[in-house]
C-alpha cells in the first residue's frame, strides 16, 4: 500500500465524489472509494482503490477503515432525487439518514476522523431572502432536504459529545465536468438542467421549461450553478482545514450569482452550436422562483473562490464530456 495518506470517499463512484477523488489525488492523497454502486459507476473510480460496500454496513465500513487507516472521510453517498424522495420518503430515510448513522457509528468505533459531508441548499426550503446565507432558517420542503438536515444535526451532536471534527458543505446546483474529460456527470435518470438541455441539443429533442410565469426578469426560474471541480476543490480545502484543527462549520458552496432557465438554454445553444426546441409546461410544485447562495463564509473559512463557475465554462465542460460519451 502507498505511504501517502488515505482518505475514505463514500459515494466516490458518483458524479461529485469522483471529482473530489481526482482533486485528492492531485493533492497527493489516496482516495479510497467506498460505494455500493447502486447509482455509481465503476468507470468513474480512477484515482485510487474501490471498495464495494454499503455505508449502512458497519462491519464492512470498519474493515475498510482498518485496512487503509485513512486520515479523514468525505461522505457523498446518498440518494439525491427530490421527486423520488417525495414518492419514497422511507427509502431516503433508510439510505441517507440510517446509512449515515451506520457510517458515523462505525467511524466513531474507529476514530473521530475529520469528516466532510455533502449537504445541500435543499435544507433551506423556500428562500426568505436572497442571497441565502448559512444563517437562513433551515425548513426543507421535501424529504430529501430533510434527510440532509438530519445528518447535519447528527454531526453537530457528535461534534459536541464525541469530538468529531466536521464540515457540512451545502452545495447549490453542481454542474460542469472535469475539464480534462477523464470523468463527468452520469445520472440515470438525468434531472439536472444543464445536461438535460445539452442532451436535447445533441438529440434534437424538445426541452421542457417548467413554468415561464415566475416573478423573475424572463419569467423562468433562477438557480445558482457551481462547477463540480470547484466543489471538489472546496472538499480538499475542508479536509486541510479540519486536519489543521479548524472549527466545525456549515458552509454554502455557491457561485453567488444566478442564471434563469432561458439563459441556460441560450448558453447551451451557443456552446453546442445547435438550436434547442422548447415547450413550456406548468410549474412543478415546490420550485422557488430564485435560489442564489452566498459563499462569503466559504471564502473566509476555506479561502475558497470558484475558478471554473462562469456559466459558459460549466456548459462547455459538460458538452465536451457528453460528446466523449456519445462516441
Ligand atoms: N448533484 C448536485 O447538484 C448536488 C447538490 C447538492 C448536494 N448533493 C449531494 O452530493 C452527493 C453526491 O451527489 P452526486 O450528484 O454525485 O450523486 P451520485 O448519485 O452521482 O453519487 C452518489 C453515489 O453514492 C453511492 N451510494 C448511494 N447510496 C449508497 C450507500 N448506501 N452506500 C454506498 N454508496 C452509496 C451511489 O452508488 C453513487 O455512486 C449526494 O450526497 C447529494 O445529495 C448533490
Amino acid at each position: 500500500m502507498s505511504s501517502a495518506s488515505h482518505i475514505l470517499v463514500t459515494g466516490g463512484a458518483g458524479f461529485i465524489g469522483s471529482h473530489a477523488s481526482k482533486a485528492l489525488a492531485q493533492r497527493g492523497f489516496v482516495p479510497v472509494v467506498y460505494d455500493n454502486l447502486s447509482r455509481g459507476h465503476r468507470d468513474l473510480v480512477k484515482f485510487g482503490p474501490l471498495e464495494v460496500g454499503d455505508i449502512g454496513d458497519g462491519a464492512r465500513v470498519r474493515a475498510v477503515l482498518e485496512k487503509y487507516r485513512p486520515v479523514a472521510v468525505m461522505h457523498f453517498a446518498a440518494f439525491a432525487y427530490v421527486g423520488e424522495s417525495v414518492e419514497h420518503p422511507e427509502l431516503y430515510q433508510r439510505n441517507n439518514v440510517l446509512g449515515s448513522k451506520g457510517l458515523l457509528e462505525a467511524l466513531l468505533q474507529y476514530k473521530p476522523l475529520p469528516f466532510v459531508f455533502s449537504s445541500t441548499c435543499a435544507t433551506y426550503g423556500m428562500p426568505k431572502h436572497i442571497p441565502i446565507t448559512e444563517e437562513h432558517p433551515q425548513q426543507p420542503i421535501n424529504p430529501y432536504g430533510e434527510t440532509k438536515l438530519k445528518v447535519e444535526g447528527m454531526l453537530r451532536d457528535l461534534g459536541r459529545t464525541r469530538g468529531l471534527p466536521w464540515i457540512a458543505l451545502r452545495y447549490f446546483n453542481a454542474a460542469g465536468s472535469d475539464p480534462e474529460g477523464e470523468i463527468g456527470e452520469i445520472h440515470d435518470p438525468e434531472t439536472h438542467l444543464i445536461p438535460l438541455m445539452l442532451m436535447a441539443a445533441r438529440d434534437g429533442a424538445t426541452a421542457k421549461i417548467f413554468g415561464a410565469d415566475y416573478d423573475t426578469p424572463d419569467g423562468t426560474c433562477i438557480r445558482d450553478y457551481v462547477h463540480v471541480s470547484d466543489i471538489a476543490d472546496a472538499h480538499v480545502r475542508a479536509i486541510d482545514y479540519l486536519m489543521a484543527g479548524g472549527a466545525s462549520a456549515a458552509l454554502n458552496l455557491a457561485n453567488s450569482r444566478g442564471h434563469s432557465v432561458k439563459e441556460v438554454i441560450a448558453e447551451c445553444e451557443r456552446v453546442s452550436g445547435r438550436a434547442i426546441a422548447r415547450e413550456i409546461t406548468p410549474r412543478r410544485p415546490g420550485d422557488p422562483a430564485s435560489l442564489i447562495g452566498s459563499a462569503v463564509r466559504a471564502r473566509e473559512v476555506l479561502g475558497w473562490v470558484p475558478q471554473r463557475s462562469a456559466l459558459e465554462m460549466q456548459i462547455a465542460d459538460a458538452w465536451r464530456w457528453l460528446g466523449s460519451r456519445s462516441r
